[in-house]
């Protein structure tokens, strides 16, 4: 059933999209809206697409874009599904391994996140340099125990992807911060004690996502880049933190964000 679906879903995505580009860029909670000089070609929503589990937390508008920049064609996702939505690695990584297979060879992933770093603020962009996986499962879980291998996760976050990244948000003036992205499930958000011992870790920022879509799309060898914007700060300067702060502070940034996505492409 899961595999008609995946060709059904995949061929779909072909049919309505034509040649797939090269690059997807997926957008998290808050951080989609209509950008400038950003032409919409074609869409597809989430509903529409087999054995998709919709996201359904606000902010997440769940649509798959193929747009085009300056001539430059990629693919926006809104949205994704989180796990504390469906208790589902599957439904998780479903539209990435979708994309993966429809033929994109790059993905660029985004994310809300609470600042662990006392350094940073609401607002500031962080580019993921590594991961600590905390959400207690993984997405190769859902692989056939006779297919498994013990993926080397060392590598992850590509260098090339990366490094083009930096230099994007230099040429457009963007301060980006780095440090090391850490996922729980949530649905909450962290105690100050876990906040605490998640800084002790190592990790400069905590979310409740990427990671599975990072994993699955780095084991179908693609190149894998991802950011969080600092939505709030769990340390230093903490306030109540809300969804509704998180999705305006979020907003506020999409901008920045696309800003260093476009010049990537133009490169
Ligand atoms: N914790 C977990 N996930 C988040 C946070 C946070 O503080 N902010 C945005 N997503």
């Amino acid at each position: 059933m899961a595999e008609k679906n995946v060709s059904k879903a995949v061929t779909l995505i072909l049919k309505r999209f034509g040649k797939i580009p090269d690059l997807a860029v997926v957008l998290g909670s808050g951080l989609s809206q209509n950008f400038e000089d950003i032409r919409t070609i074609k869409t597809l929503s989430f509903n529409n697409i087999p054995g998709m589990k919709t996201a359904k937390t606000s902010g997440h508008p769940g649509m798959l874009k193929l747009c085009n920049y300056q001539g430059k064609r990629f693919i926006i996702q809104e949205g994704r599904t989180h796990y504390y939505e469906t208790l589902n690695m599957r439904d998780v990584i479903w539209l990435t391994s979708l994309l993966c297979k429809a033929g994109v060879k790059k993905f660029i992933m985004t994310n809300a996140a609470g600042g662990l770093n006392k350094t940073f603020k609401p607002g500031n962009i962080m580019l993921i340099q590594d991961h600590i996986n905390l959400m207690g499962t993984n997405p190769l879980l859902t692989r056939d125990v006779k297919t498994r291998e013990f993926l080397d996760l060392s590598q992850i976050y590509s260098s090339k992807l990366s490094k083009a990244i930096v230099n994007a948000a230099k040429k457009e003036r963007v301060t980006i911060k780095k440090g090391i992205y850490l996922a729980v499930t949530g649905p909450c958000y962290e105690t100050k004690a876990e906040a605490g011992a998640f800084k002790s870790l190592g990790a400069d920022a905590v979310g409740m996502s990427t990671i599975p879509e990072a994993i699955c799309a780095f084991s179908h060898g693609k190149e894998v880049a991802a950011l969080s914007c600092i939505t709030n700060t769990l340390l230093s300067g903490r306030e109540k933190t809300t969804h509704s702060k998180v999705l305006y502070t979020a907003s506020k940034s999409s901008v920045k964000i696309m800003n260093i996505i476009k010049r990537v492409l133009k490169t």
